[in-house]
């Protein structure tokens, strides 16, 4: 089964990404993990990609569609994705489609994280991110135990630089301008369902395991 999280930046995506994968063993496709291990790595696509993640902006279509498309080839056939920021644009979402098609692959459900602009401005600026492990936090909801150490493998926790205020509303701008044409996209083809991504992360969960009977699959 294959899942798509769309939604603003700060929804939630990446939390309920990692509570599924703790239950049910999704691999994530997270086009933003996977564009920050680039710039770590300083490979080509990193470099092109940090110029537009600094300050806010989209990478480019063709960079993306690369990325997701050879990151698919090498999952083993059957494996359950959740995709997690991709796709952001109408040319993502129809590449994507072919490309599933050509894979004999499809999305199964679409879930829209609706959140109000405000409450993500607070999650965005208090967010801290393991370096090590990706586990998600943030200072005032979910602080570590140890000031900036991860929970989970003790490694640092930092802010991301595209967290910072000044990033956040190009970010915003962003999304409404590009990305709410895919939610219509979706939603047009009646495959995709919404949650309320202001609730607590557990009742998040639980409305999406309600919504796409994950159960089926334990
Ligand atoms: P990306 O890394 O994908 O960032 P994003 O979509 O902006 O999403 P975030 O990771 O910021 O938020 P999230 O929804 O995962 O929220 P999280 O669970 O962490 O992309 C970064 C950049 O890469 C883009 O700006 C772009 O430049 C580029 N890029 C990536 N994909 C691209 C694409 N397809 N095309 C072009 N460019 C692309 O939660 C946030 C905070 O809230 C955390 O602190 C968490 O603890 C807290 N929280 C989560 N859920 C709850 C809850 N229910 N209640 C209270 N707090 C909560």
């Amino acid at each position: 089964m294959n899942l798509l999280f769309i939604g603003a930046p700060g929804s939630g995506k990446g939390t309920q990404s990692k509570l599924l994968i703790d239950k049910f063993g999704f691999v994530q496709l997270s086009t933003g993990d996977l564009l920050r291990a680039a710039i770590a790595n300083k490979t080509q696509v990193g470099l092109k990609a940090k110029e537009f993640m600094d300050v806010g902006r989209l990478v480019p279509d063709d960079v993306l569609i690369d990325l997701v498309s050879n990151y698919l080839r090498t999952l083993k056939v059957g494996t359950s994705v959740i995709f997690d920021g991709f796709p952001r644009t109408v040319v993502q979402a129809e590449n994507l489609n072919n490309l599933l098609s050509s894979m004999t692959q499809k999305i199964d459900h679409v879930v829209y994280f609706n959140i109000d602009e405000k409450i993500v401005i607070d999650r965005l600026t208090g967010r801290r991110t393991c370096t090590k492990c990706g586990e998600i936090y943030h200072i005032v909801t979910k602080p570590t135990k140890v000031a900036d150490v991860c929970d989970k493998c003790g490694s640092a926790t930092v802010q991301r630089p595209d967290d910072k205020q000044e990033v956040i509303g190009k970010r915003l701008s962003e999304y409404a301008k590009n990305t709410a044409p895919v939610i219509d996209y979706y939603s047009n083809q009646k495959r995709m369902i919404e949650v309320n991504a202001a609730d607590d992360p557990e009742l998040v969960f639980k409305n999406i395991l309600k919504y796409i009977e994950l159960n089926n699959l334990s």
